[in-house]
């Protein structure tokens, strides 16, 4: 296939570029952004940096590069327009795993008396003799690398063509790996045009940011040149190589869309097409700015390791993201795709057009591409209650935040491998949620306008979070700065402690932390209250403690018992509330005769649980509350329901082994009346949310043990294996149904888990893969649970889905998967070598003990193995360890739970 062509003047590939082989003494200079160059001093001074220096900056890549599919390796060369600003005889760049051609590097005329590698850093450095010409000048190089299998930089991908397996090349460059692909300014404020060209085996399709300006071809190998791309940051760069087939649509402004896919798999893009349509369509609208782009293409790549990817124009997506079939995928699955295209397409405006400055800002694009997903998939599909479900990422937020090993939204970067972990909870859902209440403090239509002259700002540029607070404060004249700071800045939230005190409530605000403790944040809360949706209250509080005068409608409550209130009306505060005994009272009553809304019901739910697991409240009051749920039929609603149960069925195993059986039929007793409603077989025209209700509960049921649900998922999985078509068991159900098998599965009956492992292997890749492949270490067999890890290192899995299997494993089989882990690190290290893939595997097992015994070992096994890339997420995982064992200590101690479980049971 690809045959050498005359503009690749790499010459043979030599090793490495590495720090050993090229000197590195000198004195460690502070080379801080926007710093002069000093004209003299060693490339020394460039190591450690957090960011490179501004003295010389990209204005224009001119990148060419040629993939071979087959060796897996490419070859690259790159013209860089630089404009020198200030003295200096360095040029400072980032490159990582490139064999870079000494020999071909020039700037202008010049080459550089001095090639120096920072590894560690992914810094390069070109010294030159003299100090360089102020002005534009362009750096040129010719490299070489590999096209790895580890998901990032430029890597290839599997997939079988006509029985055969193919491979393509694909770009994930964010956060930090363009500089795997090709030497550059690789920070978000090093905004340059690309001008890309590939040279690639003719019949393959090849696509990037831009459309195809020309392609010329040369027997067996074709060059396609792209058009010139506007400024743009390199992270947004990207280029898929490979065999596809596409499906098209146009926005009414008459933008382009695709939606590409595997040879014949077209139509399974179609609903994800008409979502990107709608999306551009609303988000133009939204910010009255235009798609920046010519053309939109979305593609759905086999290996991927995150669920989408935002490039400029070639927006990228695991396929479970992006293709829906309407056979054999789920209503949620239709869901994701909807949230995970909206999400992708916010970015375009919001990340791509207007980019964050530096990773501290990371959250301006995640949080907002968030909130905007779920702004515009409630335009398009309402019945969905779409920002009720909003709440389970406010809820994750408010968890992890609860940590003392959180962090702030805003958080310092002092080194690229910091970058990928931020992308968590905190960036997404806490700031998700901030925006949501900043929204409803100003108001949306304020807060649209806003957004639109923000955007128009910044358009083609760089901000920070503080940018975007000047031009609200601007527009709506509110004190949006002071306001958002509190929030943005600090990590952690209030719990506002709220009492009667005469016709008055007393309000206190104190930082929340789930291990009981209080600490020393204070924040300014926008406070809502109402008795009722017609009697909201709004207002600042900005002092550790304040009154509110209850209004009068509210305050009769010596004439009757129908008094209660609510903090945090629908929860679009980031906070929690803590009542009274006599607040506590009227609330539960409120609950029981229905008068409280979808959101406000799952605030009051996730609230409980987590004072409780604070102890600051007892788990007889929790399962009180809890009880009070029976009947609920909302998806939302119960499925923070069952989040709680999940939690609390877990701990009572741990914490009280004798009333564990009891708990759990209490929580049976809570679920079953609606799951028995709906039953296992969908009902004609159905909403979308009692389609996903289903699964929630028949999966919570048979994970409590029930047993008729149980026989039944295995009954039907029975019919399914004879008729994968039976109408008995439709892909909403299937996961239920496979969960109910395992519940029978060990060693000496192992049937059900082989004939699990024969669907696997049958079914085509996507959803129904999954589905399995999340329930097979779901027993407590020894032998079954090893065998099913181990699957993880075959080639039967591939390694984005290795977390999937992970997730299923059970509390009772903790031991076995953390031993195993512990056996395997060394080779599971390797493997998944990029850090939030390695950080899944420490986030499923860590968390599912409960003793401080196990964290200090725990500890003490990563001790020596820790890696930036997961040092926090592994903090996290042990503190929540020692949380949950904190709050078995209360349980134990609790003189009336057995009592109050009896009681609820209707036992005597
Ligand atoms: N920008 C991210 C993709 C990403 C994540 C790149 C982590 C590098 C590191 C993208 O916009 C994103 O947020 N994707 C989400 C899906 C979305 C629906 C929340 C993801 O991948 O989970
Ligand atoms: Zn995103």
């Amino acid at each position: 296939m690809a045959t050498p062509s005359a503009w690749n003047k790499v010459s043979p590939p030599r090793p490495r570029l590495s720090g050993a082989s090229f000197h590195r003494e000198g004195t460690d200079l502070k080379a801080s952004p926007g710093a002069p160059a000093p004209a003299g001093g060693s490339a020394a001074q460039f190591r450690g940096q957090a960011r490179l220096p501004r003295f010389a900056t990209p204005r224009r890549y001119e990148l060419r590069l040629r993939p071979d599919l087959v060796a897996c390796t490419f070859t690259g060369s790159v013209a860089i327009a630089v404009v020198v600003s200030a003295p200096t005889r360095f040029l400072v760049l980032n490159a990582a795993d490139l064999s870079v051609n000494r020999a071909s590097i020039r700037f202008q005329s010049l080459a550089p008396t001095e090639v120096v590698f920072f590894k560690d850093d992914d810094v390069l450095v070109f010294g030159f003799s003299k100090q360089l010409p102020l002005g534009e000048g362009v750096l040129q190089m010719d490299y070489n690398g590999t096209l790895n299998d580890q998901m990032r930089g430029f890597y290839r991908s599997k997939y079988q063509y006509k029985g055969k397996e193919r491979n393509m090349a694909v770009t994930q460059f964010e956060s930090v790996d363009a500089r795997r692909c090709f030497p550059c300014w690789d920070e978000p404020a090093f905004k340059a045009k690309f001008k890309l060209t590939v040279e690639v085996p003719s019949d393959l399709v090849a696509l990037s940011n831009m459309p195809v300006a020309n392609s010329t071809f040369a027997g067996p190998i074709k060059t396609v040149s792209f058009r010139e791309s506007p400024l743009m940051s390199t992270y947004l760069l990207a280029v898929v190589v490979g065999l596809f087939d596409y499906v098209e649509g146009m926005t009414s402004k008459g933008t382009r869309v695709r939606v590409y896919t595997q040879i014949g798999k077209s139509n399974q893009g179609k609903f994800a097409l008409d979502v990107a349509v709608k999306s551009l369509d609303l988000y133009k609208d939204y910010f009255d700015t235009a798609y920046p782009l010519p053309k939109l293409d979305m593609i759905a790549i086999p290996d991927f390791s995150a669920g989408a990817m935002e490039n400029y124009g070639l927006v990228t997506y695991r396929e479970v993201a992006l293709l829906f079939d309407d056979k054999s995928s789920s209503e949620s699955s239709k869901q994701n795709i909807a949230i995970t295209v909206a999400h992708e397409l916010a970015h375009q405006w919001f990340g791509n057009l207007v980019t964050m400055e530096w990773w501290t800002h990371l959250w301006l694009n995640e949080g907002f591409a968030t909130w905007m997903s779920h702004l515009a998939v409630d335009s398009f599909f309402p019945q969905w209650n779409i920002w009720t479900q909003f709440l389970d990422g406010t809820t994750t937020a408010l968890k992890l935040d609860a940590l003392s090993e959180s962090h702030p939204i805003e958080v310092e970067i002092h080194h690229a491998s910091e970058v990928d972990q931020i992308f968590d909870a905190i960036s997404y859902e806490k700031g998700a949620s901030v925006i949501r209440m900043l929204q409803s403090y100003l108001g949306a239509e304020r807060f649209q306008k806003a957004l639109a002259s923000y955007m128009k700002k910044f358009a083609y540029s760089n901000a920070k979070t503080e940018d975007l607070w000047a031009v609200l404060e601007k527009e709506t004249g509110e004190p949006v700065k002071d306001l958002m700071t509190t929030w943005t800045k600090q990590k952690g939230y209030p719990v506002i402690n709220a009492k009667i005190k005469g016709n008055d409530m007393e309000i206190e605000q104190a930082q929340f932390l789930s291990d009981g403790s209080s600490g020393p944040g204070t924040w300014i809360v926008p406070i809502t209250s109402g008795c009722g949706y017609d009697t909201q209250k709004k207002f600042l509080l900005k002092l550790k403690r304040d009154k509110m005068v209850i209004p009068s409608q509210c305050s009769d409550r010596k004439k009757g018992g129908n008094f209660w209130t609510k903090l945090n009306i629908n929860g679009t505060g980031f906070y929690r509330v803590k009542y009274d005994d006599e607040l506590a009272a009227a609330l539960l009553n409120a609950l029981e005769a229905k008068k409280l809304s979808l959101m406000d019901r799952i605030g009051v739910v996730d609230d409980s649980h987590a004072l409780s697991m604070a102890r600051q409240q007892t788990m007889a009051s929790l399962l009180r509350l809890l009880y009070a749920y029976r009947g609920e039929t909302d998806y939302s609603v119960l499925s923070h329901v069952n989040s709680v149960t999940v939690s609390v069925a877990r701990i009572s195993v741990d914490a009280t082994p004798s009333l564990a059986g009891d708990i759990k039929q209490l929580l049976i007793k809570i679920l079953l009346p609606t799951a028995e409603k709906l039953g296992w077989d969908p009902k004609k025209g159905e909403s979308h949310l009692d389609a996903m209700l289903r699964p929630l509960l028949l999966t919570a049921l048979v994970q409590l043990g029930h047993g008729k649900t149980i026989n039944e998922g295995i009954r039907r999985f029975n019919i399914f294996l004879r008729d994968r078509n039976t109408p008995l068991l439709p892909p909403d159900t299937r996961k239920t149904a496979y969960l109910s098998v395992m519940q029978n599965v060990s060693s000496s009956n192992r049937s059900g888990y082989d004939a699990l492992r024969k669907v696997y292997r049958e079914s085509a890749e996507g959803e129904e893969r999954l589905n399995v492949l999340g329930i097979l270490p779901s027993c407590r067999d020894k032998g079954i649970v090893l065998e099913s890890l181990n699957f993880i290192f075959t080639d039967e899995v591939r390694n984005q889905d290795a977390y999937i299997l992970l997730r299923g494993v059970q509390i009772e089989a903790r031991e076995i998967a953390w031993n195993w882990l512990k056996e395997n690190w060394e080779r599971i290290s390797k493997i998944f070598s990029t850090s939030s893939l390695l950080g899944d595997f420490v986030k499923t097992v860590v968390p599912l003990f409960t003793s401080n015994e196990k964290a200090a070992e725990i500890s003490k096994f990563f001790a020596t193995r820790t890696k930036p890339g997961f040092e926090r997420t592994l903090k996290q995982s042990l503190e929540n360890i020692r949380i949950g064992a904190r709050w078995i200590e209360g349980i134990r101690s609790e003189p009336k739970l057995a009592q109050t479980v009896r009681e609820l049971l209707g036992k005597p």
